[in-house]
């Protein structure tokens, strides 16, 4: 039996969590959730984005399944996925975008890994204004030599483990010499480690534009933090969209599974929030906790409905009458036919 961190999140995620613990129960993996809050909801309802109890449940398990959390923009508390991902440690965040075969899109055979630097660069949280006036503010960018190379690392061994070819770093290293040149730095040392596997340096401007324009290019990507959140939303444009791309944010000794989208107010309580991006990141967990067959019993299950395109939500097929639910009962009725 496996003990996990649950927890469901704000807007969208109670409903697409649901389904995702409904799926990975029925897969076969013995999993024993154990309920915690965070986020806008926690605030709301404790008095703070992060209980202690949270923090406890987290600290004892060492792995958390994590539904999207709110945070308002411009004002408010800060981050509450950056301070998770801070204070475990989660320094890798993996995000996978491959395409699905019964999803149409300009490309179809895209299958990009975006292995992001998840607790430095440009989100370390120093901000401040330096005038009483509030009008002028200043970011600061932290770029460490241990924090990029245990990134790096990671992407080049991913690579090597899940026999991919080629690891391209995309940095902004002409202009920001110091933090963006010492990643890169790093990356060019880290790649002479790993002849078997192609390296390839970009710009992170132009590699957007090489990324809408030929995506194959692309194999497993690493980059610092800010790079890879905007990244990982585009190679999600190229698939089909946010509803479908999980994410693993990995530590040395904890790990927390997620979607990639946020909250998504805008259709939040509506039965039309996708859960197939957080059912993945489930099938996610099941393989780091090592049941790779429940995993792929879920991952087969997902590609199944996905691509029949029936039982669907209508971000997927427009004319699909299903939502979020019979989505969900579609993925688990397939699992058990097969
Ligand atoms: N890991 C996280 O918890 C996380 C990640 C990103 C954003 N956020 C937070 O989420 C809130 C909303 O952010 P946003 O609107 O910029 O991004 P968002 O990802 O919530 O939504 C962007 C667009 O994608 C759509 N979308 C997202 N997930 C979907 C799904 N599963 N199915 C169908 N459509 C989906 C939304 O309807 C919206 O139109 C903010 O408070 C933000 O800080 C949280």
């Amino acid at each position: 039996m496996h003990v996990v961190t649950l927890i469901k999140g704000d807007g969208i995620g109670p409903a697409i969590m649901d389904e995702a613990v409904k799926v990975i129960d029925a897969s076969g993996a013995k999993i024993h959730w154990e309920e915690a809050y965070a986020g806008l909801s926690a605030f709301e309802k404790f008095g703070t984005p992060l209980p202690d109890a949270t923090m406890e449940s987290i600290d004892k398990t060492r792995l958390a399944f994590k539904g999207p959390l709110t945070t308002v923009v411009g004002t408010g508390f800060r981050s509450i996925n950056v301070a998770l991902r801070q204070k475990y440690e989660l320094y890798a965040n993996v995000r996978p975008a491959k395409s699905w075969a019964g999803i149409k899109t300009r490309f179809t055979d895209v299958d990009i890994v975006i292995v992001r630097e998840n607790t430095e660069g440009l989100y370390a949280g120093l901000e401040h204004y330096l005038t009483p006036k509030k009008d002028i503010a200043e970011s600061l960018a932290v770029v460490t030599r241990a924090g990029s190379e245990r990134v790096i690392e990671y992407a080049f061994k991913y690579a090597r483990e899940n026999k991919r070819k080629k690891v391209t770093v995309c940095h902004k290293a002409n202009i920001l010499k110091y933090t963006q040149g010492l990643f890169l730095d790093v990356a060019r040392e880290a790649a002479a480690r790993y002849p078997d596997i192609q390296f390839d340096e970009k710009i992170i401007d132009a590699a957007c534009m090489h990324m809408v324009m030929n995506p194959n290019q692309f194999d497993v990507i690493v980059c610092t933090n800010m790079f890879g959140d905007i990244l990982s939303d585009l190679t999600a444009g190229l698939v089909g969209g946010l509803g479908l791309i999980p994410g693993a944010n990995i530590g040395a000794d904890a790990a927390l599974f997620e979607a990639v989208h946020g909250s998504a107010p805008d259709i939040a309580g509506k039965n039309l929030a996708n859960p197939t991006a957080v059912i993945m990141a489930g099938a996610m967990m099941l393989s780091h906790l090592g049941e790779l067959e429940a995993a792929e019993r879920v991952i087969n299950a997902v590609e199944a409905v996905v691509n029949e395109g029936i039982f669907v939500t209508p971000d997927l097929n427009p004319n699909s009458k299903a939502g979020t639910i019979e989505m969900g009962n579609a993925i688990v009725k397939a699992m058990q036919s097969s």
